[in-house]
């Protein structure tokens, strides 16, 4: 071996593809946005749970496991908001990488945020899907309780209430789930989703 070389092939790292053959499939990013209550969770494991039926490997991201784990340093200041997205596209991208189809669940209510998303990830790799649903269905829902204690002034900078929301600009899909059903959106994913993972 040359002295200079310094990179050895048993020292490489394998690549996606060696990963995306392994598996059988491509890595994505399914990145839902859209405002609290929208449904983006719900559909997001109806979504996972169709795929892996198929036999595909998912990794659902979302407020449960990143906001209460490596974003619990975080909350929902402009500047907190960015980093949040931040990491969850830095994190994502690592399982995009290893063949994946990764699935964020998260407001992402800038456009200037799912930017920076879009590019960590990769503009190819990136899927945008606008979860419409209207504030009023949202906040008649109120899953949480969240829009009333937003409205009687107990939460600030609440999206949609009193933090804006960039609807998005060219989504690759948009699902108002106060029109459609569970069953009606999970389908219109998968009809986008699988020719773009299939190997
Ligand atoms: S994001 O804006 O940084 O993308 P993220 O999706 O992680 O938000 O978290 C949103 C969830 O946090 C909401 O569904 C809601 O349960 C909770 N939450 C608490 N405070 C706020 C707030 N001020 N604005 C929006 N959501 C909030």
């Amino acid at each position: 071996m040359e002295a200079n070389n310094i990179y050895p092939i048993f020292d490489k790292m394998l690549a996606r593809e060696d990963k995306e053959k392994l598996l059988g499939q491509h890595g994505l990013m399914v990145w839902f946005t859209g405002l609290s209550g929208s449904g983006k969770s719900t559909i997001a494991i109806a979504l996972e749970r169709e795929l892996h039926n198929r036999g595909i490997l998912c990794r659902i991201l979302d407020g449960d496991n990143i906001r209460t784990g490596i974003n619990n340093n975080l909350g929902f200041s402009e500047d907190d908001r960015m980093e949040n997205i931040r990491r969850i596209a830095e994190v994502s991208k690592l399982f995009v990488d290893t063949g994946i189809v990764t699935i964020a669940a998260f407001i992402s209510p800038s456009e200037k945020m799912r930017q920076m998303a879009a590019s960590i990830i990769g503009r190819d790799d990136f899927m945008e899907i606008y979860v419409s649903t209207p504030i009023e269905e949202c906040e008649r829902r109120d899953v949480k309780g969240l829009y009333a204690k937003a409205r009687r002034g107990e939460i600030k900078d609440f999206t949609g209430v009193s933090a804006p929301f960039d609807v998005p600009e060219c989504p690759a899909l948009e699902l108002d789930t106060s029109v459609l059903s569970l069953e009606e959106s999970v389908s219109q994913l998968l009809k986008l989703i699988l020719p773009r993972i299939s190997k």
